[in-house]
């Protein structure tokens, strides 16, 4: 792993008390990028409910389970669009398709447009739907098992967690699977960038948007049974789709659905090597992995979504100013003594077990059906086609931060 530098601090607002000040790189705190979950434990522990943090040109981070659930819910004072859609739209107008600014459809922008894109979306990622993807999704995680099983040995993110969700997605799509390595290549070049800069992140939409040009056109013409497909017979605030509206949707269920899987992957199945004894107690009795599986994705939340104050307005007894960033921390939300009792215990028998994993409020996560399935399958598959697994000890885990969090490898060993 590369040694990241914190970002420089900027000095504290006039507007922002001392007592509200905690310095956290969300990108890269040292401890974070060490033991990810042991920090935000740490986090959920000593800072304000609502802390202002100096990294990153200054912003705020909502930590409590309180703070986030309500922001989540505000979309009048907390918006999930960078840059007004008013505007981006007026900029897009006079720019041809292949140049216009990729806008990530339905997560940048907010009600009422947010409504209207949102909805094409409800059918095609219903539990029905995902769960007809359920035996694809048991036959790959099978044979990415069973080709590494003889080893004795495997670094889980790159022969599994990536390979297994960049297919699904390629599948769900109508994308010409024998193309995944472009693919998989893409995800890792959108995940290893450093730069956060806007022109770079278009830039690299742009290349993501453009390997599925040729298909998103073709099913235009020649629709089949898949999203693309499906998404060119919708119609958005009345009016016919265009394939800007298509790149749009592409790019957000590209990011939102393969990187998220993937770290989500690497910290359950980490979990597992770690505990032998979880292991044993579900192979005994495999109907308990979904259960088992929500557990894992409470201890161990991942994403942090961003948030764009509208307007000046005092949330939760703190004063914000218009245009600042707040970020939603849900994983400390999920860690939240005050929420969770005894958050660090992995208990499958705990009595609140209601966590914002997949956040809440208008922007919930649409995908969450499918994660579920992809990652209760693939903890089903380890645990059927694998002896017990344990993490190598000659190699550490190390973490990546920023606003999908997880670890970089994952090795792993059992006997053969
Ligand atoms: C374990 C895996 C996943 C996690 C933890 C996760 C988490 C989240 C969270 C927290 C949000 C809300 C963001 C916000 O409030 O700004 C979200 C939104 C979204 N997710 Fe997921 N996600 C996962 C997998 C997926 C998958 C597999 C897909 C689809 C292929 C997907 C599609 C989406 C979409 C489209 C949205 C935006 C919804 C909207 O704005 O209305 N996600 N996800």
């Amino acid at each position: 792993m590369v040694q990241a530098s914190l970002s420089p601090a900027v000095p504290k607002p006039d507007h922002v008390p001392d007592a509200l000040v905690f310095d956290y790189d969300h990108r890269n705190d040292p401890a974070l990028l060490k033991d990810a979950h042991n920090r935000i434990l740490e986090i959920a522990k000593i800072a304000p409910p609502i802390f202002w943090t100096p990294r990153h040109g200054g912003h705020w981070v909502l930590r409590s389970h309180s703070a986030v659930y309500n922001a989540s819910r505000d979309t009048t004072t907390f918006s999930n669009a960078p840059m007004p859609y008013e505007a981006l739209a007026h900029i897009n107008a006079n720019l041809p398709d292949d140049k216009k600014m990729l806008i990530p459809l339905p997560i940048t922008v907010d009600p009422p447009h947010h409504t209207h894109y949102r909805g094409p979306l409800l059918k095609p990622f219903s539990p029905k739907a995902m769960l007809a993807l359920k035996d694809n999704i048991r036959t790959l995680a099978a044979e990415l098992v069973e080709k590494v099983r003889p080893d004795g040995r495997c670094e889980l993110m790159t022969a599994i967690a990536e390979p297994l969700p960049v297919t699904i997605f390629l599948l769900l799509f109508g994308l010409p699977v024998e193309k995944g390595r472009v693919y998989r290549d893409l995800v890792a070049e959108h995940l290893h960038s450093p730069t956060t800069d806007s022109k770079a992140v278009q830039a690299r939409l742009r290349k993501v948007a453009d390997a599925m040009r040729e298909t998103i056109l073709d099913r235009r013409d020649n629709p089949q049974d898949d999203i693309l497909s499906m998404l060119w017979q919708s119609e958005y605030n009345g009016k016919p789709a265009t394939l800007h509206d298509i790149e749009n949707y592409a790019v957000m269920l590209f990011i939102a659905g393969l990187d998220t899987v993937m770290n989500g992957m690497g910290l359950g199945v980490r979990h597992l090597a770690m505990h032998p004894e979880l292991q044993k107690q579900l192979r005994e009795n495999l109907a308990l992995v979904p259960e088992a599986g929500e557990e894992l994705l409470r201890r161990y939340t991942f994403t942090v979504p961003p948030r764009f104050l509208l307007n000046d307005a005092e949330f939760e007894g703190v004063q914000m100013k218009k245009g600042e960033m707040a970020l939603l921390f849900l994983p400390a939300a999920d860690l939240d003594p005050t929420e969770f009792a005894d958050p660090a215990a992995y208990n499958l028998a705990r009595e609140n077990k209601v966590h914002i994993a997949f956040g809440t409020g208008p922007h919930r996560c649409l995908g969450s059906h499918l994660a579920r399935i992809e990652l209760q399958v693939l903890y089903e598959e380890m645990l059927k086609g694998l002896p017990e697994f344990r993490l190598d000890p000659t190699k550490s885990v190390t973490f990546h931060g920023g606003h999908v969090i997880g670890p970089d490898e994952v090795h792993l060993v059992w006997d053969v």
